[in-house]
């Protein structure tokens, strides 16, 4: 199984378009890498390629990406399907950008397609320029020999949403296996707090593709002094700190562990801060937009 991280960067991406802090400056100055929105790509077979979310990046993300390009024929791509996690816009917005794409199946929990439905009324609209298949399921084949499980991992409903159900699954997390290596991912940009049961899906994979938005549980407020909205409002646990991702993560020192979807205020998006350096030396990685993890 092929694995591109084709974004990295937290809604906004990296920089952000009307972010003047220090992070944000250094990336208009070109010292640090720009990272797009969260989004990433799987494929079994090298053929048939399924979207792990569909960022408002994706037109750019498609473009930069050879396996991504289309063809044989004049109409032809290999893109087929996307699995949501989740129905914030930064990861669902991008289904517009593939509209008219013959065939698609877009794969969801039955909140997310009931708010692309009702209140981000996404599938209407584009079936109307291509009819699309609407899915929601907890096992599933994906073309190209790839076994995907769906995991419900939160209940944080996108802000746009008027009188969300508190208790619906909102947030999933994908196991992706190849049956032919025994290679499986898990799949987990958006975690409000580590679920219940993830400790034994993280023993079924071999890489876990992890939210590493915030480092750290105050950094919001102190790199753009919002003062208002903490990351536990914004559904995101923290990688450092009681609680944190990280100390859950040397749970699984065989695991690969891979952050994304890193906000504009992440110490991590510097790879010579000393927030690197300690995920580094936990065994976590960051990695650059583009990169391919082979499973
Ligand atoms: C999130 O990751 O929590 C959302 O994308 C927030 C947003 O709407 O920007
Ligand atoms: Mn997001
Ligand atoms: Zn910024």
């Amino acid at each position: 199984m092929r694995v591109i991280l084709l974004g990295t960067a937290a809604g906004g991406g990296f920089p952000q378009w009307n972010c003047a802090c220090e992070l944000c400056a250094r990336c208009h100055r070109g010292e640090l890498p720009a990272r797009s929105q969260e989004c990433a790509a799987v494929s079994g077979n090298g053929r048939d390629w399924w979207l792990l979310n569909a960022s408002p990046d994706i037109r750019t993300q498609l473009l930069a990406t050879p396996a991504l390009a289309p063809g044989p024929g004049p109409r032809d791509t290999p893109v087929r399907g996307v699995l949501l996690t989740d129905a914030e816009v930064d990861h669902a917005l991008g289904l517009t950008i593939l509209r008219g794409g013959a065939g698609l199946t877009v794969h969801a929990a039955p909140p997310v397609l009931g708010a692309l439905t009702a209140d981000l009324p996404l599938r209407g609209l584009l079936d109307r320029y291509a009819p699309w298949e609407w899915r929601s399921g907890t096992g599933f084949e994906l073309a190209g020999g790839l076994t995907v499980t769906a995991h419900p991992v939160g209940t944080k409903a996108p802000k746009y949403v008027g009188d969300p159900d508190p208790d619906a699954p909102w947030v999933s997390a994908y196991r992706v296996e190849d049956p032919a290596t025994g290679g499986a991912l898990v799949y987990a940009p958006c975690l409000a707090a580590w679920p219940d049961g993830f400790d034994d899906l993280l023993d079924s994979a071999s890489c876990a593709l992890l939210d590493g938005t915030f480092f750290s549980a105050d950094e919001l407020g102190s790199a753009v002094r919002s003062g208002s909205a903490g990351q536990s409002l914004m559904g995101h646990v923290p990688v450092t700190g009681p609680g944190g991702s990280l100390t859950a993560l040397a749970r699984h020192p065989g695991l690969r562990r891979v952050y994304t979807h890193l906000n504009n205020t992440n110490p991590l998006l510097d790879p010579s801060s000393s927030a690197s350096a300690a995920v580094r030396g936990a065994g976590a990685e960051v990695l650059a937009d583009g990169s391919e993890l082979v499973l």
